[in-house]
């Protein structure tokens, strides 16, 4: 179909010009004299308008449109009297490419974003999640651009995998035995030689491990994937699948990991704020109030730095009565996230230097021997975005984690091989990409932030 896109239309139509236009009836006023029509294409918040005189020839089927029709229309522009926009199409043509039904789930403003997760097929009609949308894909690309203006080498790793980068056990396996009639050893357990790879397999839940690999020659590399969470939370920043950005530098410590993770921040939210802009001022007047205000704020300030140790001291002595305990030794929990860079720093915050018991194996041992070198980075609201870490390229240390934490050696021997040829100090992090979306957007809720969100119990669509 050829078509001109209401972005282009808006930003650069001039009045005389005819155009043709494709679109969803966003509201459709009916009126004796003159109705108007909202059309919207999704290139753009904005929808352009349409009128509708009593001389076009099939008015009485147009007009009897409703929301969520599709149409195609073409026309000459002129300089729209009404507020809030500069052009209006004063159409020649107008086809009926598609009716909808009375009954489409999106056909009333204002429903919410717990009705509209039943009909995630429908909800990127929303003004809400259509903007939602757009400024997902902006942002992948402006990660993209990140990495890319500095040296780093994007690296595919693999989503299926028989290494448990995090050690928590919350894979899900990926086998394609019988289920009903699985091959047994002597020893009756399940025989995972006669699985497809051979061996017991699962999808990732981060890419890390291979990112090491490729960074002990590239030395800066980053990744941009699905990983997966067989971990049963169900709460709003919990998804059992949902994209990360891990980028691992070579020769560097924690120092340099945190100063590239604020870096990188900045970057996305200062890249959002101009090429975002319009969807943006949604998002700050229905959704968030002040958004704007914030993320400028955020690009202006310092962010905080607090050792674990701190953060715990000024938990308890906040007077707060938590829900979870804030012993030293204890996860920080979102509850404690939020206190730390909402009421005590105000900004958002990296907390460093976690105990060891409490981490995973691959973090570098400080020399205190109880904690790692690794890093939180919290935000208001959102709590955790960012978790990161220097990586232990001490061979005998990096083996005496792995067998403390029952690691069979002989699995991760690639692992260890990259400590015994030409190890060097090296760092990374893993930004979740759905958490990042909460944050610069003020979406509540990690499902409002996915196509189709697979979370406990769902995996609909
Ligand atoms: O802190 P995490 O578990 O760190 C890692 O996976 C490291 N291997 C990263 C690295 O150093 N390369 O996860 C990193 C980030 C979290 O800070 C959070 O933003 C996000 O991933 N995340 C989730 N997002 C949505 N749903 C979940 N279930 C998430 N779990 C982690
Ligand atoms: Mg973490």
């Amino acid at each position: 179909m050829v078509r001109d896109e209401i972005r282009t239309v808006l930003s650069s139509g001039t009045p005389g010009e005819t155009v043709t236009v494709a679109g969803w009836i966003k509201s459709l006023r009916r009126s004796k004299t003159v109705g108007f029509m909202h059309l919207n294409d999704g290139s753009c918040f904005d929808s352009i308008q349409v009128l509708i005189e009593p001389t076009l020839e099939n008015g009485d089927e147009v007009s009897a449109q409703i929301t969520g029709a599709s149409m195609l229309v073409t026309g000459v522009l002129r300089e729209s009297p009404a507020k809030g926009q500069a052009i209006e199409i004063v159409p020649t043509q107008v086809d009926v490419i598609g009716t909808c039904d009375s009954s489409s789930p999106v056909q009333k403003a204002g429903t919410s974003f717990e009705f509209l997760r039943e009909v995630a097929h429908m909800r990127p009609r929303t003004n809400s999640l259509g903007a939602l949308f757009r400024v997902r894909s902006k942002l992948s690309f402006i990660v993209h651009s990140f990495f890319n203006e500095r040296g780093f080498v994007h690296a595919h790793t693999p989503i299926l995998t028989t290494s448990d980068c995090e050690g928590a056990g919350e894979m899900f396996q990926v086998t394609t035995l019988d289920m009903d009639a699985p091959p047994r050893r002597e020893d009756n357990a399940i025989d995972y030689q006669k699985d497809f790879f051979g061996e017991k397999c699962s999808l990732t839940v981060s890419g890390q491990l291979e990112g090491e690999l490729l960074a002990s020659s590239l030395a800066k590399v980053y990744t941009f994937g699905p990983t997966f969470r067989a971990e049963n939370s169900n709460t709003a920043r919990h998804a059992s699948e949902f994209w990360m950005i891990e980028p691992e530098i070579a020769f560097a410590d924690l120092q340099d990991d945190i100063a590239l993770a604020e870096e990188f921040t900045k970057y996305m939210i200062e890249n959002l704020l101009t090429r975002c802009e319009r969807d943006l001022q949604f998002f700050d007047q229905r959704i968030e109030k002040g958004l704007l205000d914030k993320l400028r704020a955020v690009l202006e300030s310092d962010f905080a730095v607090m050792e674990y140790t701190d953060a715990v001291d000024a938990l308890r002595k906040s007077g707060r009565d938590f829900e979870f305990p804030t012993d030293w030794g204890r996860s920080l929990q979102t509850e404690h996230e939020r206190f730390i860079c909402e009421n005590i720093t105000k900004r958002p915050t990296f907390v460093v230097n976690y105990p060891k018991r409490i981490k995973p194996f691959y973090m570098y041992c400080n020399d205190d021997d109880r904690t790692v070198a690794c890093f939180d980075m919290l935000v208001p609201r959102v709590g955790e975005l960012i978790g990161g870490s220097q990586r232990e390229h001490r061979l005998d240390i990096l083996q005496a984690r792995m067998l403390e934490h029952q690691m069979d050696l002989e699995s991760y021997k690639w692992y260890l091989d990259l400590r015994r040829f030409g190890s060097v100090p090296h760092a990374g992090f893993g930004l979740g990409f759905e958490r990042t979306l909460m944050y610069v957007t003020g979406m509540e809720n990690i499902r409002d932030v996915v196509l189709c969100p697979r979370v406990p119990g769902n995996a609909k669509f």
